[in-house]
């Protein structure tokens, strides 16, 4: 079985797959300015789901595959586990740091854990901030708290080999990056069940509520040593093609309801992890705009160099899952959906590039000596 994998993906880097990328994906074309050249940040944790997955379903029995080609055929043609054709939103956020691409803790070695003082990826497709949706409850992907779970471990367990002292490592973790990413899976379940007459919760009800079951997460995070968070809003799901297809709504145009819904809980986001910041007084929480870069990515698509948003690139089954080994569009660059439901290596470099403002990166290096 492996032998057979190895021998596939070999055979498909020499022929199968071509394309081109009109885009300098660097390092310096997303450096920061002089203020943190190099920023002091030592570490990126990274939790979250399917927009910044990078490995660790592969090692849940019960996930859904995405280590095949054509996923990763811009990562240097190795499909990682990534949702995407390249680079995820965090990938371009390390290259932006400096650091090291986190990499997934399933796919560590207990030796490796132990030598890692760079950050940890434990996303996971499928999650989302309830413990109780969709993939979670059958076990096929890890919630924000299997995830936290396992950095609790990696704190004890392996970080505290590194920094022996306790103050060594409090100051390491108040001075590490936490990425945050959920959000999209809760609402899809929700908008799947808005018309059911189980479902008693009002979309305001709703937002306040998963807020809330939020919060609590990321204090728990806080308790474990965190103290820096940057916080991803929910992507606008009412503009993605697998979902509009799946609740049976006009295919092609952002249904607009749906992004309402999913709005009112961005409206409180900021104002929730402001406050959070006045309660905790050691903590910075920043804030990236997805669903705003998303919205107009979609409706404004020739401002950043897209033309198509409505398909995927790559070849669809009956499944709406992408066909493994078929060629995907060789202009991946002008496609702002790599498969029906995620965006593509341009989309997330756009992003990154300009919701991640140098301003915000100062403000979260600038070390004030925490302990
Ligand atoms: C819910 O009901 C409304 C009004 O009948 C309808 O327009 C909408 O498409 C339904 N949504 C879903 C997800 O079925
Ligand atoms: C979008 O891309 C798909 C797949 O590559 C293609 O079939 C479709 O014609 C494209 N649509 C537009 C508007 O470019
Ligand atoms: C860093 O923090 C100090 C103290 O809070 C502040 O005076 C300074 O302006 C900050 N620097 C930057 C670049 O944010």
């Amino acid at each position: 079985m492996r032998t057979l994998f190895f021998l596939l993906l070999f055979s498909f880097n020499l022929e199968l797959f071509h394309g081109y990328s009109t885009i300098e994906y660097e390092e310096h074309s997303l450096s920061s300015d002089e203020c943190c050249k190099t920023s002091n940040l030592p570490a990126l944790y990274v939790f979250g789901d399917s927009l910044i997955e990078c490995g660790n379903n592969k090692h849940l029995p019960k996930a859904g595959r995405v280590d095949f080609l054509p996923y990763g055929i811009d990562f240097n043609r190795i499909p990682t586990g990534r949702v995407t054709n390249g680079k995820t939103v965090v990938d371009f956020i390390a290259l932006k740091l400096g650091l090291p691409f986190a990499p997934a803790y399933l796919t560590l070695l207990e030796f490796q854990r132990r030598k890692i003082s760079t950050g940890i990826s434990y996303a996971s497709a499928g999650s989302g901030i309830l413990p109780d949706i969709g993939g979670a409850r059958v076990g096929a992907c890890l919630s924000f708290d299997d995830q936290m779970d396992l950095f609790q471990s990696t704190v004890e367990n392996d970080l505290s080999k590194q920094f022996k002292q306790q103050r060594e490592l409090n100051e390491h973790l108040s001075n590490s990056l936490f990425f945050i990413s959920f959000g999209v899976n809760d609402y899809s379940n929700y908008v799947k069940h808005l018309n059911d007459t189980k479902c008693h919760r009002s979309p305001e009800d709703f937002a306040e509520f998963l807020l809330n079951k939020f919060g609590t997460r990321l204090k728990r995070l806080y308790n474990l040593g965190a103290r820096k968070f940057l916080v991803n809003n929910v992507a606008a799901i009412g503009c993605i093609p697998g979902f509009i297809k799946r609740w049976k709504y006009q295919f092609g145009n952002c249904v607009d309801s749906v992004n309402h819904i999913v709005n009112l809980y961005n409206e409180r986001l900021p104002g929730y992890l402001q406050n959070l910041q006045s309660q905790y007084p050691e903590t910075t929480f920043m804030h990236m705009e997805f669903f705003k870069f998303f919205l107009d990515i979609n409706i404004n698509p020739q401002k950043y160099g897209i033309t198509n948003t409505t398909n995927a690139c790559c070849v669809l089954g009956e499944d709406l899952g992408c066909i493994p080994n078929e060629a995907p569009c060789e202009d991946r660059d002008k496609h702002l959906y790599f498969d029906i439901n995620h965006p593509s290596q341009v989309a997330n470099y756009l992003f990154v590039k300009q919701y991640l403002s140098d301003s915000m990166i100062c403000k979260l290096s600038n070390v004030t000596g925490l302990w």
